[in-house]
C-alpha cells in the first residue's frame, strides 16, 4: 500500500527572489458546467468537492468549485453569463486548463518581475487583493502560450496555504461544499437523511482513496516551429531552466512525431514539457490537439503523482476511468528492456508484481536513475484535447521516453478511431 507523501512546499522569506515558487497553488479549468464537472472528477478520480464560490457566497459572475486530493487543488470555473470570459472560452475550446497558478511570497512583486522579464499581463491580470476578516489573497496574472495564463498568488492570515491544506477556506467568497449551506443559502432543503450528494461522494472518496498526491508535470502543446519560442519564454520570464529535451527521432513512429523540451522551475517544484508537432507520414497527435483546440496552444496533459501505481490505477479503473489500451505485445519486451537498464546501472529490478502491471495495462520505463510506472487516460471531454497521466517514480526523473513508441502507436489507434489520422 502507498506511503503517504506530498511534495513539500519551499521555505521562503521576505528576501526570497519574487519568482521563487512556493507551490502549485491550483490549476484552474474553464468548464461548461462546474457543478456537474465537480462530480465527474470526484467520482472518477477520487477528489474531494471541498469548497464552492457561487451565487450563495456573493460570486455573481461565475461559479468556482475547489477540488482537492493530496496536494492537488483544482478550481473548476464556469461563467454565469454568455459574456463571461470562461463562457466565451468554453464555447471556443471546450473544457480545459486555463490557469496554472503558483503560490509566491508576494504576487505583486512576482508579477512586476515577470513583466520586467518580458511577460505580457493577462487581460484584467494586474495585481488585486481580495480581503475579508479572515485574511487576504492577492493575485496577478500573466499570459503564457495560447489561451493559458499563470497567476501568482500570495496569501495572508487565514488564507495562508498551510491553512488551506488543512481544510481552511481557500479565498474570500468560498465556503465548504458539504457543510452548512451546501444545499441552499437558507439551509432549508437538507434531504431527510441529512446526507447531501456532495457529502456522500466526499465520504466515499475519504474511505476509498485513489492515492493521487500532487501535479508531477504539466505538458503544453504549441504550434510547429514555436517550441523554442516558449522555451525562451520560460527561461527569461519565469527563470525556469531546461531539464530534458527530446527530438523527433526519440518521439516518433512510422506515422507521427513530435519534439519536446522540458522546462523546470528553479526548485524543480513543477516541470512543464513543451511539445510541438514534427512532420510525419500522418498527423501528429500534437496537431490533432491543435485542430480541436482552434489551432491554439494549450495544456495537453496533467501528470498526477502517486506512490503506488498499481493501487491508483486499480482504483481509477474501478471508478470507470478510461485509459489508453496498449497492444499485449508490449509486455513481451518491456521487462527485459527495463530490468536490463536497471541492473546495468546497479538499481533493483522493478519490484511491482509484473503480472499485476500487465493486467492493469500499466507502462514501465527506466533510465540511469531508476524506473517509473505511468498510464494515460483517454481525453477527459468529448474533444480529443486534455487528458491525465498517472505516474509513479522509483528514482527515474524522466518522462517515459522508452514508452513513447508504444504509446504513440496506441494513440494513433485512437486517432484512427476518431477519423483524425
Ligand atoms: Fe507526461
Amino acid at each position: 500500500m502507498a506511503t503517504i507523501t506530498s511534495k513539500p512546499a519551499v521555505e521562503v522569506s521576505a528576501t526570497t527572489d519574487p519568482l521563487q515558487l512556493i507551490d502549485v497553488d491550483h490549476v484552474r479549468f474553464h468548464v461548461g458546467n462546474a457543478k456537474q464537472a465537480a462530480f465527474f472528477y470526484a467520482h472518477c478520480f477520487g477528489f474531494q468537492i471541498e469548497q464552492v464560490s457561487d451565487l450563495t457566497t456573493g460570486s455573481r459572475d461565475a461559479s468556482h468549485y475547489l477540488l482537492t486530493q493530496g496536494n492537488i487543488r483544482f478550481v473548476l470555473t464556469s461563467g454565469l453569463s454568455a459574456e463571461h470570459p470562461a463562457s466565451l472560452e468554453v464555447a471556443m475550446y471546450g473544457d480545459g486548463v486555463k490557469d496554472v497558478a503558483f503560490t509566491v511570497f508576494d504576487a505583486e512583486k512576482a508579477f512586476e518581475k515577470a513583466v520586467r522579464n518580458g511577460a505580457t499581463p493577462a487581460p484584467g491580470g494586474e495585481p488585486r487583493t481580495l480581503r475579508d476578516e479572515h485574511g487576504a489573497v492577492t493575485t496577478a496574472t500573466i499570459r503564457t502560450y495560447g489561451r493559458c495564463v499563470h497567476t501568482f498568488v500570495s496569501r495572508a492570515g487565514g488564507y495562508d496555504l498551510v491553512n488551506v491544506k488543512k481544510g481552511g477556506v481557500f479565498a474570500p467568497r468560498f465556503r465548504r461544499a458539504d457543510g452548512p449551506g451546501a444545499c441552499a443559502p437558507a439551509g432549508g432543503c437538507a434531504p431527510p437523511s441529512g446526507i447531501t450528494p456532495v457529502l456522500a461522494v466526499n465520504e466515499h472518496n475519504r474511505k476509498n482513496p485513489c492515492g493521487l498526491k500532487y501535479v508531477d508535470h504539466l505538458v503544453g502543446n504549441v504550434e510547429m516551429g514555436r517550441m523554442n519560442h516558449w522555451v525562451a519564454f520560460y527561461e527569461s520570464v519565469l527563470e525556469f531552466s531546461m531539464f530534458k529535451h527530446f527530438d523527433d527521432k526519440d518521439i516518433s513512429t512510422d506515422y507521427s512525431a513530435l519534439m519536446s523540451k522540458v522546462m523546470a522551475s528553479g526548485n524543480n517544484l513543477i516541470k512543464m514539457p513543451i511539445n510541438e508537432p514534427a512532420p510525419g507520414k500522418r498527423k501528429s497527435q500534437v496537431q490533432e490537439y491543435l485542430d480541436w483546440h482552434c489551432n491554439t496552444p494549450g495544456v495537453q496533459h496533467l501528470a498526477l503523482r502517486t506512490d503506488d501505481e498499481l493501487h491508483s490505477i486499480a482504483a481509477l479503473r474501478a471508478r470507470g476511468v478510461d485509459f489508453l489500451t496498449l497492444p499485449d505485445a508490449y509486455y513481451d519486451r518491456v521487462w527485459e528492456r527495463v530490468n536490463t537498464m536497471l541492473t546495468s546501472h546497479g538499481h533493483e529490478a522493478v519490484r511491482e508484481d509484473h503480472e499485476a502491471v500487465r493486467k492493469l495495462g500499466i507502462l514501465v520505463d527506466a533510465d540511469d536513475e531508476g524506473y517509473l510506472l505511468q498510464l494515460f487516460t483517454k481525453p477527459l471531454q468529448d474533444r480529443p484535447t486534455l487528458f491525465f497521466e498517472i505516474i509513479c517514480r522509483r528514482g527515474s526523473q524522466s518522462f517515459g521516453k522508452g514508452n513513447f513508441k508504444a504509446l504513440f502507436e496506441a494513440l494513433e489507434l485512437e486517432q484512427e478511431r476518431r477519423g483524425n489520422l
